[in-house]
């Protein structure tokens, strides 16, 4: 099986509506032509729907940046799955490094969500990845097994072949300091061996892997061409369309 390659831009807590719809706009025109890899934008979740409106009848596809795991009700400030699904939105990045350090999200609280978005029809990306602590301890593959394991208990085979992950050491996101090619392949290998392990090897093969942390046009192409690394979810270098051009173009 070969997988398509997958680049998401995370926009994180970025820009403003106006700068939304220019990058958008920018990136509809300059990926007209793009057939080789899946693409896909994660604006704030205020401008989800007008870039939603402005990547209509584009090669990109919108992703949220967190769900809520409930359907609906009284949960203020939250925003649910079928929401987002109501306004055209295709993936949900959960779990991400920033929400697990810093908001306090767990495993057990990403799992939730990753069922409450797949049942909605939601593509979730499940980002995994160690602390440099943790890293300079020997434990990367420990930490990634547990969020793994944590984050996709109770998921069926056929539903974890629709989910994407995304390996993000947290060392290595918004510091410059990427992994190497070599780092981001072994810990790629050893997340796709835990997934055949857990649900054979069909979805193993099947399932999309994305290297994050530092990814620009300059380093893209040569960490794509990993046989484990499926994707990139990109932050910073995102932003811009000529650098997140430049890393869809790295893709072979
Ligand atoms: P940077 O590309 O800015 O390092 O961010 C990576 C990331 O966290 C994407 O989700």
């Amino acid at each position: 099986m070969t997988r398509r390659i997958f680049i998401a831009g995370n926009w994180k807590m970025n820009l403003t509506l106006s700068a939304s719809l220019e990058l958008a706009e920018g990136l509809k025109q300059k990926t007209a032509n793009v057939t080789a890899a899946d693409v896909a934008v994660c604006p704030p979740s205020v401008y989800l729907q007008p870039v939603a409106a402005a990547l209509r009848n584009s090669n990109i596809k919108v992703g949220a940046q967190n769900v809520y795991f409930e359907k609906n009700g009284a949960f203020t400030g939250e925003i649910s799955a079928e929401m987002l699904k109501d306004i055209g939105v295709t993936y949900v990045i959960l779990g991400h490094s920033e929400r697990r350090n810093i908001l306090g999200e767990s495993s057990e609280t990403v799992n939730r969500k990753t069922h409450a978005a797949l049942a909605a029809g939601l593509i979730p990306i499940v980002c995994v990845g160690e602390l440099l602590k943790e890293r300079e301890a020997g434990v990367t593959e420990e930490v990634v097994r547990r969020q793994f394991d944590g984050s996709f208990s109770g998921i069926s085979a056929e539903d974890m072949t629709k989910c994407v992950i995304a390996y993000e050491p947290v060392w290595a996101i918004g510091t410059g300091k990427v992994a190497t090619p070599e780092q981001a392949e072994e810990v790629h290998a050893a997340i796709r061996k835990m997934i055949a392990a857990k649900y054979g090897k069909d979805a193993a093969e099947a399932v999309r892997i994305q290297y994050g942390g530092s990814v620009n046009d300059k380093n893209a192409e040569e960490i794509l061409a990993k046989p484990n690394v499926d994707g990139a979810l990109v932050g910073g270098a995102s932003l811009k369309v000529d650098s997140f051009l430049g890393i869809i173009n790295g893709a072979k």
